[in-house]
């Protein structure tokens, strides 16, 4: 399907700016994304149009909006044709890029790698990687920073647990594709022209076509227990295997959706409980109720008795959403809040600044985990809340992403205290994805 950007005069009935020649609003975006949600949300209402990025969009704001968008009842948005921008030369058939028929028979076979069988044996890795890393940091240097250390072990047990312990002496090649096809993601340059960070990526990606391709047949005739095993015997509705491609594709996507995004919600979490000892109190005596014994791996049977650390999770996940925008393109002329929404539109609903909403949310940048009890969630618009998106395309790695933050409260707060310097608010640089512009300066201590 081809979809052609609708040309100025099918929006200009949509109120908005195209700010600076050339560049639009971009800086703007970059330097405050919310601030700057904001304010055009006052200036020109909930349904606005910009240009940033190099191209205009419709914002779409608040839980209706995102409910519109999300549901997607009459099969109105392409993800594909919406994040293409982004992901096209890098992950071209992982399964944000996958459209309606295409998307539901493709996102069926890879709901099978997040059973719970595969599932408990990720953990095992989950267990073994983040206990060990976080028994390191406790003899971290004075100027140790939290970001890039929890950056690594994500990347790290990513690597161990969609790969398996197989990969032996291709692990570090295999970790640098990664990180350069992320930061091709969000290059300036879009064009792999020599010398640029897309060329790289590019490279990157041909580089794991190679490798992980020339390991399909050998996961299809054995038992391993990792994601990569689990897609290479996945089949479709009419019993067909992917084919080695759609294998790759996959996985390519998948390592690279769940390492970036637990990175930094990891990280904010922490960030969040170090400025909130008292709930970092809770959850550790969460984790102690448990009672498991010093070092024992934490049971996959046991995951749901830690909700309120669930609950603080999403609460992080809320004022820091990994995920601040979620970009469609309308495939047909449609409508919203009064608003004729032409064909081709791009379209960006804003998880961050719904996030943000006070009138959904009391009090919004107060850290406050009780606002996910069941009966607060039973209470509030089911799209009030979208760290994981939301409809047909919700993530599908939340539970993984639930099982992982779990994991790592466990090992950390029965071992560790955090805390941070009085009064510490680290600047949040939210392109291309949140993180603290000082890497996170909070001190660990074993406790007593
Ligand atoms: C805190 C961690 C995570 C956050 C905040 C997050 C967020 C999101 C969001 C917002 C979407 C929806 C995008 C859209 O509608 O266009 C999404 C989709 C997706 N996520 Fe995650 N994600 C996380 C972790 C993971 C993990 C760990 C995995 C894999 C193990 C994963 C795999 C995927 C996949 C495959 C999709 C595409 C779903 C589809 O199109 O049907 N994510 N994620």
């Amino acid at each position: 399907m081809t979809v052609r950007d609708p040309p100025l005069s099918a929006l200009a009935h949509i109120p908005g700016t195209d700010g600076w020649p050339l560049i639009g609003n971009t800086l703007r975006y970059l330097a405050d994304p919310k601030g700057t949600a904001e304010r055009f949300a006052k200036r020109y209402g909930p349904v606005h149009r910009t240009y940033s990025f190099g191209g205009r969009t419709v914002s779409l704001l608040g839980p209706d909006a995102n409910e519109f968008v999300l549901q997607d009842h009459e099969k109105l948005f392409s993800s594909k044709h919406g994040w293409e921008r982004v992901f096209a030369l890098l992950f071209p058939g992982g399964l944000i890029m996958r459209d309606f028929d295409e998307h539901r028979v493709h996102r069926k076979a890879l709901a099978v790698a997040f059973k719970p069988e595969p599932m408990r044996s990720y953990l095992e890795s989950l267990n073994r990687g983040i206990g060990s890393a976080v028994a390191a940091w406790m003899n971290a240097p004075p100027n140790f920073r939290l970001y890039p250390a929890i950056k690594k072990m994500t990347l790290d047990l990513a690597a161990v647990s969609f790969l398996g312990d197989e990969c032996g002496p291709d692990l570090d090649a295999i970790k640098q594709a990664y990180v350069d096809m992320i930061a091709a993601c969000v290059g300036v340059v879009r064009r792999p022209i020599p010398g640029t960070q897309m060329r790289r990526g590019v490279k990157a990606r041909e580089f794991m076509i190679r490798y992980l391709g020339s390991q399909v047949a050998a996961r299809r005739a054995n038992d391993g227990h990792d994601l990569f095993t689990h897609l290479c015997k996945t089949t479709t509705d009419d019993g067909a295997l992917l084919t080695p491609q759609e294998v790759l594709d996959h996985m390519s996507f998948l390592m690279m959706a769940a390492h970036d995004t637990l990175a930094s919600s990891l990280t904010s979490f922490v960030y969040f409980l170090s400025v909130n000892p008292d709930w970092q109190e809770k959850l550790r005596e969460e984790v102690c109720a448990l009672d498991l014994a010093e070092g024992e791996p934490l049971p996959y049977e046991r995951l749901d008795d830690l909700p309120l650390t669930e609950m603080a999770f999403n609460e992080s996940l809320r004022l820091i959403p990994p995920a601040p925008s979620i970009l469609r393109r309308a495939v047909r002329d449609t409508e919203f809040g009064g608003f004729r929404i032409p064909q081709g539109a791009h379209i960006a609903v804003n998880a961050l600044y719904t996030h943000h909403m006070p009138d959904v949310w009391p009090e919004p940048e107060r850290f406050d985990p009780l606002r996910f009890t069941n009966e607060a969630i039973a209470a509030r618009h089911k799209f009030a809340f979208i760290a994981f998106g939301g409809g047909a395309r919700m993530c599908l790695g939340s539970r993984f992403a639930y099982m992982q933050a779990k994991c790592f409260a466990y090992h950390l707060l029965s071992a560790e205290a955090v805390s941070a310097p009085p009064n510490y608010k680290p600047g949040w640089k939210y392109w291309p994805i949140p993180l603290p512009r000082d890497g996170l300066r909070v001190k660990l201590a074993p406790l007593q």
